[in-house]
């Protein structure tokens, strides 16, 4: 329940990335020994991962507020079908980290969010390279694969593909020789992904650039790791500060990740200043339109596109979002219109008709993303809103209504 048009003023410390540790905790798998994860964040998909690593027999705990401990040595099951796989979109991690281990993997089908097809084509494609043989059984929902021998070889992804990449990247650690992987995806949960794999004893270069090159190793060792802060969580309160006005520093971030934001914020008229590790927003909650297109990195992200098409809702003047990466990430704006916004979609564009005031509405999350787009509209309106299906939220935000009501926003979680 929010209570909309409060300004936001104060620090908000952004927590650990959601696309680094859901890569991170499966690349665990691979080690023999002990990982330690810091700057865990306390998110859904992380409990999911950890039921789903002491299913397969880890030992998986919480050793303090925001630290994991993932023993491994005792893994014995390549076997990971059951529901807790289901849930999450970036389950299909554990097909490169179990193959890695094990040279066999079965592994059910990914959840998560729903934004039009997200097929996994370049992810069997680059195990297939490397020498695994795969069985794909849509009908009960289970990929198998299995290899005598993983080797390494060059894989050229048709498509820019984060997960493609760090899938690559996971099963490569091991396969003999070198493995290059070109037309790689370069977001930082990528490079972070890789330096983990290189503390545990990996040999990756180029991670962050579009070639990658992985020298096949014996074997992992154990290794403590700090997870980096979470770009879209970090975008979604630059953003929410941009609309409601205010002064909001977020802390606890790498603010070179946040480049394509803070430029399109300073477009619309916020003051942005970039520190060693945060950004202050300053505005006075008048925006004016401008123009974004969604691209890999270090484009603007796709997972901040709902947030920002919330923002511009009621910025000054015609917006035009292009969404270059997934066919159907408008689904969720049936339910911004709730609030007043004024936008019309064709095909892959939202134009987005700016209006002076927003009035508060009952809507439902569609997706995590989408979730966050429709806490900024209530934000930033008259009135009351209520969200229901916030778990989606829950998914990838680490106690948002706390962070929030810190800085002033009177929001609260109620139970009906
Ligand atoms: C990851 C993020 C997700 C983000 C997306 C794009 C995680 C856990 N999720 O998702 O939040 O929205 O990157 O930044 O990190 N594609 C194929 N074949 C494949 C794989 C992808 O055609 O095998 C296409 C997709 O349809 C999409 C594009 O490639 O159009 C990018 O997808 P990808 O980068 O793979 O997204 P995810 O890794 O699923």
């Amino acid at each position: 329940m929010i209570k909309g048009r409060n300004p936001l003023n104060g620090e908000v410390v952004i927590s650990g990335a959601k696309n680094a540790v859901v890569a991170i905790i499966p690349a665990a798998i691979i080690a023999n020994g002990v990982c330690i994860i810091d700057n865990l964040p306390a998110i859904e998909d992380v409990r999911c991962l950890q039921d789903t690593l002491i299913k397969l027999g880890a030992v998986c705990e919480l050793i303090d507020e925001g630290t994991l401990m993932v023993d491994s040595s005792n893994l014995n099951n390549w076997n990971a079908t059951f529901d807790s796989v289901r849930r999450i979109r970036a389950s299909y991690y554990l097909m490169g980290a179990l193959l890695a281990r094990f040279k066999e993997a079965k592994v059910a089908l990914p959840g998560g969010c729903n934004f039009g097809t997200r097929p996994i084509d370049l992810h069997l494609k680059a195990f297939r390279a490397l020498g695994a043989v795969i069985d794909e059984d849509y009908d009960n929902g289970v990929i198998s694969l299995k290899a005598d021998r993983l080797v390494g070889t060059n894989i050229f992804l048709d498509t820019v593909s984060v997960g493609a990449t760090i899938n690559t990247m996971l099963a490569a650690t091991l396969a003999e020789g070198v493995t290059t992987i070109e037309n790689a995806a370069k977001e930082p949960h990528i490079v972070d992904t890789a330096n983990f794999l290189n503390m545990m004893g990996a040999k990756i270069k180029g991670a962050g650039t579009d070639v990658i090159r992985i020298t096949g190793v014996e074997s992992l060792h154990g290794a403590e790791y700090m997870i980096i802060p979470d770009q879209i969580e970090a975008g979604t309160y630059m953003i929410a500060a941009a609309v409601c006005g205010g002064h909001v520093s977020v802390r606890n971030i790498i603010p070179k990740h946040m480049d394509s934001l803070s430029a399109k914020l300073k477009e619309m008229g916020c003051k942005v200043i970039e520190g060693d590790d945060y950004i202050d927003v300053i505005s006075d909650g008048n925006l004016s339109a401008t123009r974004v297109k969604t691209m890999a990195y270090p484009g603007f992200p796709t997972d901040l596109q709902p947030q920002m098409v919330a923002g511009l809702s009621k910025a000054d003047g015609i917006s035009i979002l292009t969404e270059t990466v997934w066919e159907n990430r408008f689904q969720y704006i049936e339910q911004l219109r709730k609030f007043g916004c004024d936008i019309t979609i064709d095909g892959r564009v939202a134009t987005i008709h700016g209006v002076s005031q927003l009035h508060g509405a009952e809507v439902m999350a569609t997706d995590l993303r989408a979730g966050a787009a429709m806490v900024i509209a209530g934000l930033s309106a008259n009135g009351i809103t209520k969200i229901g299906n916030v778990r989606f939220i829950d998914r990838g935000y680490e106690k948002i209504e706390y962070k929030l009501k810190a800085l002033g926003a009177d929001i609260k979680r109620v139970k009906e």
